[in-house]
């Protein structure tokens, strides 16, 4: 067992189990080359500062170095009854550069320095983040890019409602995706901040120098009050909740991939790549990829709640229920970047079977609304004109024959308004083309939008 940088004041060892139960080396381990990087900051401040000596800074700075190293290469054995990584990282400096190690602590606590390493780990991990975000926003912009002229059912309510384009569905999740992007850059701006300097809640004696250590560490600037800097953890909860709303996003994009892949819709097809057999029925093709992401969703919004409820009602400032902060913290950031990577790859190898969404299209009548806006534009109210659509729907149904196949004599029963050239409405692509305002699903709006994107996209 070794020996615990805080056992002055105990007589009694840790209960064994006690101290496997309280330890956090198995999981916050992964943030070791932030608290070294932390570490090394603070240890050239201290120096700065006169607090402790160049020398003894630049002895500090290669031991962490070399750890830096050993842990890298796998040389570095992680000990449970050292609790953590900032305990573990300080034993062995002071076992490797002697009793100059234990300089490196001073005018810090674990409690400010548990807090930077979060916020270093999480701002790194922000930038794969957005990476992958990106590379799936390319993906749908490509697929909306090469499949202009593929027209689909728009549903609402999962029935037929109004044809839309494929690329313009692709479209509305690209939107998503940019939204999220959005949120997970405003969090950024709270998240890039020093808590370092709050030492273990009010401050430290020490004249330490917050503004270098953060201009060190790339930081934004520092934080404005010990208590809360070491209890703040609204970072964390902020990208589970950026991280809840993009995985929501992937689960419904998930789900319509699901739908659209199954043998009744046969809207697109997954690459082989990205699905997997059944060990009994031989014909199957499993979407397991959409499927998982779609349940990893579940485990997302659990994290989410799971860190709100570790914090509700915790007393300023460190409470060792904190703790508890990383699990949910690592398996958010894990799983979010997985899902994103997976799918930029499965949405880029994608093939869309246009007929089949073109003929699903002209199904269920989906072009209804074009002949009551008709209606609406030889001067009849529109409920009037929903009415006399409703009918000629209906008598649709009754006869077996779909809205464009109607005679005009069929039409004008219905409405005397009706004219030859109703015709020139009702078609999918009359319908779809039709839409033409910002944001609307014809052909030239869409690609307008392409153009905005790429522009965009051009800019960054
Ligand atoms: N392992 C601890 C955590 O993750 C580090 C901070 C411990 N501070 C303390 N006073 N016990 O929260």
């Amino acid at each position: 067992m070794s020996k615990k940088p805080w056992a002055g004041r105990f007589t009694q060892p840790t209960d064994e189990f006690v101290e496997a139960f309280t330890a956090s080396i198995d999981f916050d381990q992964r943030l070791y080359r932030y608290d070294i990087q932390g570490s090394i900051a603070h240890a050239r401040m201290l120096a700065k500062q006169s607090i402790i000596t160049d020398e003894e800074a630049q002895t500090i700075v290669s031991g962490l170095e070399s750890i830096l190293t050993d842990i890298e290469e796998g040389n570095f054995e992680f000990s449970v009854s050292l609790e953590d990584i900032h305990m573990n990282i300080e034993a062995k400096l002071i076992e490797r550069i002697g009793s100059v190690g234990g300089k490196l602590h001073t005018a810090r606590s674990r409690n400010d320095q548990v807090a930077l390493d979060i916020r270093l780990y999480l701002r790194d991990e922000l930038q794969t983040i957005q990476d992958y975000l990106d590379k799936l926003q390319e993906s749908l912009l490509e697929q909306a890019e090469s499949n202009l002229s593929v027209i689909m059912p728009g549903y609402t309510h999962l029935q037929t409602a109004q044809p839309v384009l494929f690329s313009h569905h692709m479209l509305a999740y690209y939107e998503m995706l940019r939204r999220d992007a959005g949120r997970l850059k405003d969090l950024f701006k709270r998240l890039n901040l020093l808590p370092l300097g709050a030492g273990a809640l009010a401050g430290t004696t020490f004249p330490i120098d917050r503004e270098f250590v953060a201009e060190q560490l790339g930081f934004d600037g520092v934080t404005r009050n010990s208590l809360d800097s070491v209890s703040d953890r609204d970072f964390a909860l902020e990208f589970c909740g950026a991280s809840a709303i993009l995985m929501m996003h992937l689960s419904r994009l998930s789900e319509e991939l699901i739908i659209w892949s199954s043998a009744d819709f046969d809207f697109i097809s997954l690459s082989d790549s990205f699905c997997t057999g059944s060990s009994i029925m031989p014909q199957k093709k499993n979407p397991d990829v959409p499927e998982l992401v779609r349940g990893k969703t579940g485990r997302v919004y659990g994290n989410m709640v799971s860190l709100l409820t570790v914090m509700k009602a915790l007393p300023l400032a460190y409470n060792k229920d904190m703790q508890e902060d990383k699990e949910p913290l690592f398996d958010t950031l894990d799983t979010v970047k997985g899902s994103l990577k997976v799918f930029a790859d499965m949405i880029a190898q994608l093939t869309v079977n246009a007929d089949n969404m073109r003929e699903a299209a002209a199904r269920g009548f989906s072009t209804a609304t074009d002949v009551a806006d008709y209606v609406v534009r030889k001067g009849i109210p529109f409920r009037d004109a929903h009415e006399i659509v409703g009918k000629t729907v209906r008598y649709c149904i009754e006869n077996d024959k779909d809205i464009p196949e109607l005679t005009l004599e069929e039409f004008r029963s219905f409405s005397e308004h009706i004219e030859e050239d109703i015709y020139d409405y009702v078609t999918l692509d009359a319908s779809v083309n039709s839409r033409r305002a910002t944001g609307g699903t014809a052909r030239e709006a869409v690609q307008r939008e392409i153009a905005r994107a790429r522009q965009e996209r051009s800019e960054r």
